[in-house]
């Protein structure tokens, strides 16, 4: 039987001592909003869902005002994310979807239902929501789910902890992440992209960057 699960890392003793006032201050100064049309072969929204509104720090922003974010990408995240995988791991050739940061504001946004196209997805957490809170991660544990309503019947549920790693393959479980409980909270993950030989940077759908990012 295929289940989802996930592999978990405690990473603050990597990280510089400024490194969540500085991810903070660029989610608040350098995030772009953008309606989600959920129309991509990775989409897995019901054909009510018209749009999902999303707020996201472009990858060639990171990488060029959070260097320590985009060295550890592609130096000991990569290594820990090794580890979850019998096949090499490799890191992104393309800046634009490397490493980027996705910022929840309120309870008026939530993450897009989906599947992933890579074969090992890395979520630095960034911020603290405790559960009764929102912004969970909740990923289906089963492969037929294809919409909210489906993976929250039985869905595997990640609290996110400022300073967790965690490492997942969700290419055949449907995910997304719940809505915020306060108007004022603020949610904000560094996602990675890794890669494998026998599912590599290559096959990434050639139209997920304009779903995305509004570009090719
Ligand atoms: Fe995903």
């Amino acid at each position: 039987m295929k289940r989802f699960h996930w592999t978990s890392f405690d990473v603050r003793s990597l990280l510089p001592a400024t490194w969540e006032s500085e991810i903070r201050e660029l989610a608040r100064t350098r995030r772009r909003e953008k309606d989600l049309v959920p129309t991509s072969v990775t989409s897995r929204e019901s054909a009510t869902v018209e749009k999902v509104p999303v707020m996201t720090v472009a990858g060639l922003i990171v990488k060029e005002e959070l260097r320590w974010l985009y060295a550890l990408y592609h130096g000991v995240f990569r290594d820990l994310a090794q580890d979850c995988s019998a096949e090499p791991v490799t890191t992104a050739r393309d800046d634009r979807y490397g490493v980027v940061l996705n910022v929840q504001e309120g309870p008026a946004m939530r993450y897009e239902c989906h599947v992933d196209s890579n074969p090992i997805e890395g979520l630095l957490y960034c911020t603290t929501h405790a559960p009764g809170d929102g912004g969970e991660l909740v990923v289906a544990n089963s492969t037929e789910a294809n919409d909210v309503d489906s993976v929250e019947d039985d869905g595997s549920v990640v609290y996110p902890i400022a300073g967790n790693l965690i490492f997942f393959d969700a290419r055949d479980f449907a995910h997304y992440v719940r809505r915020l409980v306060n108007e004022d909270a603020l949610r904000i993950v560094a996602a990675m992209n890794f890669y494998t030989p026998s599912s590599p940077e290559v096959h990434r759908p050639p139209d997920l960057n304009r779903h995305l990012f509004g570009a090719d």
